[in-house]
């Protein structure tokens, strides 16, 4: 082996949900929204100059810093914005997570955390979740060198109540606590009003889920500006221009326009009461779900099983080949008619399979 072979990184990367090239399927793996995005933004890029296009992006994305601040009681030194919350994220592990104690997250939660630690080299602890899934609040008041909270978790859907987030806070004065509120609209309590009350809280959102934006890749944290600045000094060091034209202006539009915003997410939530009726009269038992997903299982029907059957019928969910979770099934909720076909396929499926 030649000694740049050797020097390589190897790292075992996040694996996400399919996005196949086929569109004549049902779509139900990754969270995304099944509604377009606001008019708002549909307006603004058919009327936007292409001329525009030859400029650097601005990097203080002063328009969209504006409208957050419409929408959070926060100020614009007090936002960091990201391609994605995923960047958002992994820019969190790089700037907050230094020292050499163990970093600590539930054992079932989003998967790209481990993949950070093992990128920057992040010492970390995964927490086992009870087994109703629930985060413990007391087993993360102990030495750490910082915390992630999924809330809502994922893929559970399970939401933490913010006074226990606040009791880990309380703990933990001096590490940083990320709370990454990717699903937090669709049922939760967002953490941003404490962000001046917690020095270490950083909250992390994102466009890709209630507002229908996951192809532009916008994402935000919101701390106090002496976090903010170290965040902006470290993305600085690394590529200045991370949000680009298009983006900072389709995620301004999409802020302004709360009233489309709480339509679509009232009928997610409400598609959501009538997946999760539907599931159980079929045996299912699912989870509490405060998320744009559910999580099930039907201890009558191998999970792996019914999300290959469900795929040959082009309806794509989420299987997690995984310890604790390998009976479970992540479904996202799409528009109210997809989710009548995807309960009419499983019933076919239970049918079928109780027959042969
Ligand atoms: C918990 C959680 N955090 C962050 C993300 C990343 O979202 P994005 O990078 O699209 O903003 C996801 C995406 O599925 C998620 O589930």
């Amino acid at each position: 082996m030649k000694l740049w072979q050797e020097n390589i990184k190897k790292i075992t990367p996040y694996t996400p949900g399919e996005q196949p090239e086929n569109k004549n399927i049902i779509k139900l793996n990754t969270n995304e929204s099944p509604y377009s995005p606001s008019p708002n933004v549909i307006n603004a890029l058919k009327n936007y100059n292409i001329n525009n296009l030859r400029l650097y992006p601005s990097f203080v994305c002063d328009e969209l810093k504006t409208e957050l601040t419409k929408i959070y009681p926060v100020n614009k030194d007090e936002i960091f914005l990201g391609n994605g919350s995923d960047e958002v994220l992994a820019l969190c592990f790089m700037t907050f997570f230094n020292s050499k104690k163990s970093i600590l997250f539930p054992d079932i939660t989003y998967s790209f955390y481990k993949v950070w630690c093992n990128l920057y080299n992040i010492p970390f602890k995964t927490i086992p979740v009870d087994k109703n899934f629930k985060i413990n609040k007391e087993d993360y008041f102990k030495q750490n060198g910082g915390i992630v909270i999924t809330n809502p978790n994922a893929p559970t859907s399970i939401y933490m109540d913010t006074s226990e987030i606040e009791d880990i806070l309380k703990n933990n004065k001096s590490s940083i606590v990320i709370v990454d509120e990717a699903y937090i609209d669709f049922g939760g309590k967002t953490m941003a009003h404490l962000i001046n009350k917690y020095d270490n809280l950083v909250v992390v959102q994102t466009y890709s889920k209630s507002r229908a934006l996951a192809g532009i890749r916008v994402g935000y944290a919101l701390a106090n500006s002496e976090l903010v600045s170290a965040l902006e000094s470290v993305k600085n060091s690394f590529n200045s221009y991370t949000l680009n034209s298009l983006s900072q202006l389709v995620a301004t539009e999409a802020t302004k326009d709360t009233q489309y915003f709480n339509l679509c997410v009232d009928k997610i939530k409400s598609s959501r009461q009538w997946t999760i009726n539907e599931l159980n009269n079929l045996g299912f038992s699912t989870l509490d779900s405060r998320t744009n997903f559910i999580f099930t299982t039907n201890k009558n029907i191998d999970a792996k099983y019914l999300f290959e059957k469900l795929k040959e019928k082009n309806i794509y969910i989420r299987y997690f080949d995984k310890p604790r979770i390998n009976q479970h099934l992540r479904i996202t909720i799409g528009t109210q008619e997809q989710m009548e076909k995807l309960i009419k396929a499983i019933k076919e499926i239970i049918k079928k399979t109780s027959i042969s």
